[in-house]
Formats: structure tokens, sequence, C-alpha cells
């Protein structure tokens, strides 16, 4: 379990809680670090910039009281720098906006770059229909890009391979300190083919809670990025 992913150039595992049971998230959270994972990745929804509504910061706030471990929240939310700084005091330590929210985005992540304070993290992400181009006037100013691999909203859709160029020209033009994050339709079948476009850091919500045995789905996940 890590509290500063960014001090490692490791290939990571991060579960997002999207697909674990609410009613017993501690435990969740406990099972799946303990199993293995690196951090945690959080869906953060609005039901307007995506169809549907996950969870904001009171349940960030619960996350952050049951682990140390790093938390990674990305934010599927029409007006980012309206929440940001909610999000980062109720204990996320990176944010990652969709540019396809912003005008400006190397001014949205120096914007970001405030509320998340000494130690936090910022990112920036595009949809798959979102041309890669788009995030490049941001790259200078930001710690991770997001290549999205589904069609953000829900877990357990179906991984788009067309989005592995998208990946490979961010890889190229990122500094050593910045990392290649990947989020959608992650699981034993396609997690390599991402490994080999250069990602970092890799998202999985259904392929670890939705399997019978998590222990076994990360070991499995984390042998194919070694
Ligand atoms: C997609 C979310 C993802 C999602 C991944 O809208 O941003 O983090 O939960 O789910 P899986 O791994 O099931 O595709
Ligand atoms: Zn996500």
């Amino acid at each position: 379990m890590l509290t500063d992913p960014f001090a490692t150039t490791r290939r990571l595992l991060l579960p997002s809680i999207l697909s674990a049971d609410f009613a017993k998230l501690g435990a969740e959270i406990d099972e799946v670090l303990a199993g293995g994972a690196d951090f945690l990745h959080l869906d953060v929804m609005d039901g307007h910039f995506v169809p549907n509504i996950s969870f904001g910061p009171p349940i960030i706030k619960s996350t952050r009281k049951a682990t140390p471990a790093f938390l990674d929240a990305h934010l599927m939310i029409s007006d980012p720098l309206r929440y940001a700084e909610a999000m980062a005091k109720a204990g996320a330590q990176n944010l990652t906006f969709h540019v396809e929210t912003i005008d400006d985005p190397a001014a949205a992540a120096g914007e970001i770059r405030k509320v998340v304070g000494q130690g936090g993290r910022v990112g920036i992400t595009l949809n798959p229909a979102t041309p890669v181009e788009s995030v490049y006037p941001a790259l200078d100013h930001v710690d991770l890009v997001l290549v999205m691999s589904v069609v953000p909203g829900f877990s357990g859709q179906k991984f788009m391979p067309e989005v592995l160029p998208k990946c490979e020209a961010v890889k190229k033009r990122l500094r050593p300190d910045q990392r290649l994050e990947i989020d959608g339709g992650i699981n034993r079948d396609t997690i390599a083919q991402a490994r080999d476009a250069g990602v970092d850091w890799f998202v999985v919500a259904s392929a670890i809670f939705d399997h019978p045995d998590r222990r076994a789905a990360i070991a499995e996940l984390r042998s194919r990025i070694a």
C-alpha cells in the first residue's frame, strides 16, 4: 500500500471503489489493499458531465479516515474548479479534471494546484472521442495524464483499444516525474496492451471488486504488469 505513488516508477494497480459495496466501504478498502493493491481511485460523478451519480466529498472523507493510502480522485464533473477545494479538503491527494470541461487547461491546472496544497497533485484526462492534442497545452502543468479507455460513467464496460495510440503519444511527451494512467475496461485480457503502450498506473473496478477472489484477481493483474 502506497502513501506516495509518485515516489516509485513501478507500474501500479489502483482499485476504483466505484464497484465496492458502500455499506461496508472500510472492509472493502482493507481487503483490496491487504490483497496487494497499491492505492485507491475515487470516481466522482455529477450526473451532468456523465449520465451517472456516484459520490462526492463525504465518501472521500470516510475513505480518508479508513486508510493512509494515497487517494486519486477522478472528477467526472462539469465544474471541477468549483468543487476542487472541497475534494482536497475531504482528503483527495490527486485531483484529475476532464479537459472537455475547461476552456484553458493550463490555467485550470494552476488553479487546482493552489487548492491541493503542498504534496497534492494535479491530473488531466480526456474521453475516448477527444483528440490527444487537447491535453498538450497543459502537459507542463500537471503531474499525470489519464487516458480514458471507456466512455466514462459506468464500470464494467468494454476496453477500447483504439485509445492506445493516445497513450503512446502522451508517454513520449511526459517527463520522468510525470505518470500515465489508464481507466476503463482493464482486466486480465486487456492490461498487457496498456502496459505495452507505456501506461504506469492501471485503474481497475469490476475486474477486482466483482471477482469472487479479489486477492487472486489482483495477483493475476499484477503478474501481467510486472
Ligand atoms: C469509468 C470510471 C472508471 C470505472 C472503471 O467511468 O472512471 O474508473 O469505474 O471500471 P471498470 O474497471 O469496471 O471498467
Ligand atoms: Zn475513473
